[in-house]
């Protein structure tokens, strides 16, 4: 993956953020994920004044993708930051646990990559074998 096309999901992301629910932690995340034929699905954190009904961005975005059929991805594309901030002031938004096992079960730990981006341009990526080693499987 180029990095102008990371850099381009890192803008797909900041986009969804656009849309988080986050009245709680005033706390937004976007994330964008990629199915294997190239298709976007974008996903925000959407809180709940219940606290555990809320879901986080990435995992609206698998559900999104899987309640459409896909089932097989390449990449995502996470961003967060306080409401209100701009990208700038923004650090590293990696993926919780719950979110990273989510992947584990549609997604190759070899070659998924889980791209992050801080300060509006230092942009890293990483497979998912690195931010989940002895992951749990059936
Ligand atoms: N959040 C995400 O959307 N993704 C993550 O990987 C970590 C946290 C959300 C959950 C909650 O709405 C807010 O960020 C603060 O924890």
């Amino acid at each position: 993956m180029t990095k102008e096309y990371k850099e381009e999901l890192i803008k797909e992301a900041i986009k969804a953020r656009e849309n988080a629910y986050a009245p709680y932690s005033h706390f937004m995340v976007g994330a964008v994920l990629v199915a294997d034929d190239g298709t976007l699905y974008h996903g925000c954190n959407i809180e709940n004044s219940a606290y555990s009904p809320s879901n986080c961005a990435e995992r609206t975005a698998f559900f999104k993708a899987i309640s459409e059929g896909k089932r097989s991805f390449l990449a995502i594309a996470i961003v967060g930051g306080e409401e209100n901030s701009d990208p700038k002031e923004w650090n590293f938004c990696p993926p919780c646990g719950v979110c990273r096992q989510v992947m584990a079960e549609f997604c190759d730990k070899d070659t998924f990559e889980i791209v992050l981006c801080e300060k509006d341009n230092v942009i890293k990526s990483y497979v998912l074998k690195e931010l989940l080693p002895f992951g749990f499987s059936l």
